[in-house]
């Protein structure tokens, strides 16, 4: 009986394998890749294709900055949209010649006595030859912001064979300011050698000592040839500092595939009393040591590298907000398919967490779905018995229809 199935199923894989090219036959659907975990709750949804989102509330509306041609940027009512583009922050390429001029990544834009000042980045993908910019507004109406240039430059450059430049890489940039002091930091930085901050001078468009820049390192991964950390954000909430930063890979899926499950991203945070550091992350590790508490990370075989996050920090009556990208597993893994994701934080003993299910508030209404098929494929492949058995079946479930699948399933188990 059993040898009989095991030809069926080969019969009905070759069959499969000729109908089916051969990236869909082997792809996605193989339960390594996704995290099935329901011990997060999934995003409120953003409706909106974003990759490394920024939000600033100002005058009771989010406006969101995002990675693309001369950095667009959007006004809502709210987090859930509807998103209306207000223009973009560079009215043409940027001044700094580096990396990729017309397509920054990764803005952070905060707002300080009714200016606006955002850092964007300069690069190209797997280079640390990168610049991160300035440019200030004091109108979110779409008319053109004012160009300062280059803060800070890895690779080459002015400022380029400053330490801890020379062994850095100048992208992702984020801001936060001294609660005593008012003094403001930029982070910034990515695999080469992980995460750094460096004062910003009163104006905050440079660093505040060009030639010593009293730079410290926030996060570091030791003993690995590759260190996947990047996408700072710092925020301040109750006492405490939190580093916040993506950990693992966030591009490229339908080119590259797919890593290890959990080497994707996942959104990683520690804490500490001093703006400077040293963070450490809720198991007391320090972040120079690898350290890094995961708050947020692919679920419900849905939900998918989540990251480039940013955090809106409000007050009593109104909860923080974590906001990120992720990937939707049954809508595709194109980067420009990730999608505005976001979940209000609680703090418990003073580590965030993100709250359960959907906000009951928001004016998209609740959407209560049967689980993905991505995710019953997930599933059913955690129980069966044999990889072939669970690639088979999956592929038959997706190619043939569910029923069929699952009569056949059912059949042989
Ligand atoms: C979204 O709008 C609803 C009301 O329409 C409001 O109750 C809710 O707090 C808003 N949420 C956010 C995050 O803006
Ligand atoms: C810069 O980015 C734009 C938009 O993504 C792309 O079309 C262009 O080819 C890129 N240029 C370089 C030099 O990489
Ligand atoms: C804030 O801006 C106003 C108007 O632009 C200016 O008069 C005032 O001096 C500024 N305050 C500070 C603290 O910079
Ligand atoms: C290089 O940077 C220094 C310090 O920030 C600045 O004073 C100088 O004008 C810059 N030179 C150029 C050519 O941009
Ligand atoms: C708290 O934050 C919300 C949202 O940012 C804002 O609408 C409200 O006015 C704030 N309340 C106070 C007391 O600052
Ligand atoms: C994912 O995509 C499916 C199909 O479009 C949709 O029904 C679902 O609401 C989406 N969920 C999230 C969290 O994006």
């Amino acid at each position: 009986m059993y040898r009989s199935k095991l030809l069926f199923l080969w019969a009905a894989l070759i069959a499969l394998g000729r109908a089916t090219p051969a990236s869909h036959l082997w792809g996605p659907t193989l339960s390594r890749v996704y995290d099935t975990t329901d011990t997060l709750p999934r995003p409120n949804v953003g409706n909106l294709n974003v990759h490394d989102p920024n939000v600033v509330f100002w005058k009771d509306h989010y406006y969101l900055f995002k990675g693309g041609v001369h950095v667009p940027y959007f006004r809502a009512a709210n987090m859930s949209g509807p998103w209306t583009q207000i223009g973009t922050v560079l009215d043409g390429d940027s001044v700094i010649h580096q990396g990729n001029r017309s397509r920054p990544w990764a803005p952070t834009t905060v707002e300080r006595n009714g200016t606006f000042y955002c850092f964007y980045t300069l690069s190209t993908r797997g280079s640390r030859n990168s610049a991160i910019g300035v440019a200030t507004t004091t109108v979110l109406d779409g008319s053109p912001w004012i160009d300062h240039g280059a803060v800070v430059r890895t690779g080459q450059g002015n400022g380029s064979t400053v330490w801890p430049f020379t062994v850095s890489n100048a992208i992702d940039a984020s801001f936060i300011r001294d609660q005593a002091t008012g003094q403001a930091y930029l982070n910034y930085g990515s695999f080469w050698h992980d995460i750094w901050q460096v004062p910003l001078a009163d104006d905050w468009l440079s660093i505040k000592s060009p030639e010593r820049p009293d730079a410290v390192q926030l996060t570091f991964i030791p003993r690995e040839v590759v260190r996947p950390e990047e996408g700072s954000w710092l925020s301040y909430h109750d006492g405490y500092y939190y580093a916040w930063f993506s950990h693992g890979e966030c591009c490229n899926f339908d080119e590259h595939g797919f890593p290890e499950r959990n080497d994707e991203y996942s959104i990683r945070v520690g804490r500490s009393r001093a703006v400077r550091g040293p963070f450490v992350d809720h198991d007391n590790k320090m972040l120079l040591d690898g350290g890094g508490t995961v708050v947020y990370a692919s679920n419900h075989g849905l939900v998918y590298a989540p990251g480039g996050l940013g955090v809106l920090a409000r007050n009593d009556s109104s909860p923080d907000i974590l906001y990120y990208h992720y990937l939707n597993t049954s809508i595709g893994f194109r980067d420009d398919q990730a999608l505005l994701g976001w979940n209000y934080l609680k703090y418990d003993n003073g580590w965030p967490v993100v709250i359960d299910g959907i906000d009951a508030k928001t004016s998209a209404a609740p959407v209560y779905q049967l689980p993905s098929r991505l995710y019953l494929l997930t599933m059913m492949g955690r129980w069966s018995r044999s990889a072939l058995c669970f690639t088979a079946f999956s592929e038959i479930l997706a190619n043939w229809g569910f029923s069929t699948g699952l009569w056949l399933y059912l059949l042989w188990s």
